[in-house]
């Protein structure tokens, strides 16, 4: 049987109307009334009629489909007429006509389907340092992210130590908090973020007459849409003019140049002026002060915005009391919201408190305080809490956890910002600590990226302080501590000594074929890897009293747990810093098949990134600017060192040639020519090799004409060594 028809439309039309007259008169049984979009599949016994004419074969075919595949408004007629003859397949009584007509229905409404909006997984990358869609730092401290209309926002803060860490991150910047500006960047996908402006800068007037750059603090701030005035209010925790309070300021749109609107230094209710860290909470439409009392930080409050202009802080609703919390945030998952703080003080590196709405009320009441799962082994990704945004897929709903990294200013590892996916597993959510990770915005979805690392705090940032027993790894003995100077100038490395040993069980990790690195120094020890099925690889690390890279390959791991201990040959002390495990495709060569896009970040475009050439890839391509050696630059991350196949796939729509210097991480390699291609629509795919190390490798084409580059879409990774 044929499942779709070319039949003129004219009869379809009539044959809809056929059964539906039919659907009124049959009466459906209990377990096939249901129209609402959910599967269909198990609804009962309808699909196996005694009599049913070809109806119930349909029937049971069609009963198949997802409604997560297709769009609500076409997935509505499709479950109505589906359920509508599946009653008439089980109806014994029902004529040849009536049989007819609801399978005509039905076919037809089968082929109006519309499949949904599938979405792209876009990278993230956490312990680097992110860069907007134009290749300039992202600057976005203690923010939040908003949506408005389509597209996200995100507001935060520019300090001055953030560029110096960023130029040199061997060092803390204890007191480089002095305000730059907040900058705002928008984004259609949570991934790729254009600056859009500067909303307020150190010259934004305030209240007396004074300026922002006057302020001795701003910080933790977000944005309200207040539909009566039609602005857009910024709250920023502020000390400014001897007061600590809630400046607020306003817009008239989200990335205008933003004025003082009302500075509030008490909010009803709490003990203390000001907030112990704030942010701005949205639900349904509303939108709510997240915050705990400055002094102490002992109460959490949650406060709605003045209805009628968002200008005033409505008095705080108490949702917790206890010990001293701050980096005070809320996310709803699956209808329940969570309040989520770290400990104090000063960007530290923290677990996730948690506490939990018991009702349906945000401002109701919440559960006592619990540990967000995942977050214990590495301070939740070496990070304090920053802010949430909730994204309700087509398929999943999961919250982003942005956590700040910036502890001292920073020199807790690389990057400021670090994000990772939370979804409900079980009855609590879980944060899941990847390295690298790909987000679906359409649908929710995501999954682990192919250069994440499964070791947690590999880095030896976690702990901040010297301990002997360092955050995500167990003692098996002798002795252990974290100890000043790690590799490349980072700020901790692990010393086992006294034939001592620590280990990491990793929870889980897919199966596959990994890659062990690290750097050691000083006396021998190993490192041993046992997966789930207690197969072991060893690691020996011979002494060295520099640095040096270790590397295991072709580690074959099942999926489930695997662990991996650090030990010491002797009494003298082995140091290791950067540990990493990474899953390799196919015995150890590196994860060909990986897509880097010109306009995705960190990938860098001296020019425009323009999407006025159909047949492109993603959201746009780099135009580069018509020169001399106006570049553009991928960052390739594979996991293995070795010889890649790499495809630059780009447009060139006039008739000469416009060839560019391929230079790998500072060396040039070689020179490419991309030819004509006819036209700026026509895309080609140019093959180059490349040797590449592991971790971040900058591809760049460099122009060596007044002509510029070609369009360029993206850079493939299309196959790992060559031989
Ligand atoms: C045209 C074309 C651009 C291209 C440019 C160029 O302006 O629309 O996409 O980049 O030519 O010559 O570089
Ligand atoms: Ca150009």
């Amino acid at each position: 049987m044929r499942r779709t028809s070319r039949v003129a439309s004219k009869y379809w039309t009539l044959a809809a109307a056929a059964v539906l007259s039919v659907a009124l008169a049959v009466p459906l049984s209990a377990s096939t009334t249901a129209a609402e979009p959910t599967q269909l599949r198990d609804q009962g016994a309808a699909a196996e009629p005694v009599v049913d004419r070809g109806l119930g074969f349909l029937v049971s075919d069609y009963q198949t489909r997802h409604p997560a595949k297709y769009t609500a408004d076409s997935w509505r007629p499709f479950a109505k007429a589906l359920t509508t003859a599946a009653g008439v397949a089980d109806d014994t009584s029902a004529t040849t006509s009536q049989v007819a007509a609801a399978k005509t229905v039905l076919m037809t409404a089968a082929a109006e389907l519309e499949a949904a909006d599938e979405g792209t997984f876009q990278t993230i990358t956490n312990n680097t340092f992110w860069n907007d869609t134009s290749g300039n730092p992202i600057y976005s401290q203690g923010g939040g992210v908003f949506k408005f209309g389509d597209t996200y926002y995100w507001y935060g803060v520019h300090y001055v130590g953030a560029e110096s860490y960023r130029a040199n991150p061997t060092q803390k910047y204890d007191n480089q908090v002095s305000f730059v500006s907040i900058p705002v960047y928008s984004s259609k996908d949570l991934v790729n973020w254009k600056f859009e402006n500067r909303v307020a800068t150190r010259s934004t007037v305030i209240q007396n007459g004074a300026t922002l750059g006057q302020a001795g603090w701003v910080g933790r701030l977000g944005v309200s849409y207040n539909e009566n005035t039609g602005k857009y209010v910024l709250a920023v925790q502020a000390y400014v003019g001897g007061g600590h309070g809630v400046l607020l300021l306003q817009g008239d749109s989200p990335t205008d140049t933003f004025d003082y609107g009302y500075f509030q230094t008490q909010i009803t209710n709490s003990p203390t002026t000001g907030t112990g860290d704030q942010t701005v909470f949205t639900d349904d439409g509303k939108d709510y002060l997240i915050f705990s009392n400055r002094e102490g930080r002992s109460r959490g409050f949650v406060a709605k915005f003045r209805e009628s202009d968002s200008l005033r802080i409505e008095p705080g609703v108490e949702i917790r009391r206890g010990d001293g919390r701050e980096g005070n945030a809320m996310f709803k998952l699956d209808g329940k919201y969570y309040h989520a703080a770290s400990d104090l003080h000063g960007w530290n590196t923290s677990v996730n408190y948690v506490n939990e709405s018991t009702s349906g009320n945000v401002q109701g009441s919440y559960s006592a305080e619990f540990v967000l799962p995942g977050t214990e082994m590495d301070y939740s990704h070496v990070t304090q809490t920053g802010f949430f945004v909730t994204v309700n897929g087509t398929k999943q709903n999961t919250v982003i956890y942005a956590g700040d990294r910036w502890a001292d200013f920073a020199w807790n590892g690389i990057g400021y910002n670090q994000w990772v996916p939370i979804t409900r597993t079980g009855a609590r959510p879980q944060f899941h600590s990847v390295s690298q990770w790909q987000f679906n915005v359409t649908t929710g979805e995501w999954r682990v990226g192919p250069a994440n690392n499964y070791i947690l705090n590999p880095d030896i940032q976690a702990d901040r302080v010297i301990v002997s027993s360092v955050r995500g790894w167990r003692n098996l003995g002798g002795s252990v501590t974290n100890v000043n100077g790690g590799v490349n100038g980072s700020r901790f490395a692990l010393q086992v000594s006294n034939s001592g040993g620590v280990e990491q069980r990793i929870p889980s990790v897919p199966a596959g074929t990994y890659t062990m690195a690290l750097h050691a120094r000083g006396s021998a020890g190993q490192v041993v890897i046992t997966g789930a099925n207690g197969t072991q690889r060893t690691l020996s690390i011979p002494s060295s009293s520099g640095w040096a890279k270790r590397e295991l390959t072709g580690i074959e791991l099942p999926s489930g747990a695997a662990t991996v201990a650090v030990r010491a040959s002797g009494s003298g002390g082995v140091v290791v810093d950067q540990l990493s495990l990474v899953k390799t495709s196919d015995g150890g060569e590196p994860p060909a098949g990986e897509r880097y896009e010109a306009e995705t970040a960190p990938a860098v475009c001296q020019g425009t990134i323009d999407s006025n050439q159909a047949g492109f890839s993603g959201s746009g391509f780099c135009n580069g600017t018509n020169a001399v050696g106006a570049y553009a630059q991928f960052t390739v991350t594979p996991t293995a060192t070795g010889t890649a196949t790499l495809g630059v796939r780009f447009a060139n729509g006039t008739t000469s040639a416009r060839p560019a210097n391929l230079i790998v991480n500072g060396a040039t390699v070689a020179t490419v020519s991309f030819e004509s291609t006819g036209a700026w629509t026509t895309w080609s795919t140019k093959t180059v090799t490349v040797p590449l190390n592991t971790g971040g490798n900058t591809i760049r084409l460099e122009p060596t004409t007044a002509a510029g580059l070609p369009n360029v879409d993206y850079l493939d990774h299309i196959a790992g060594r060559s031989a």
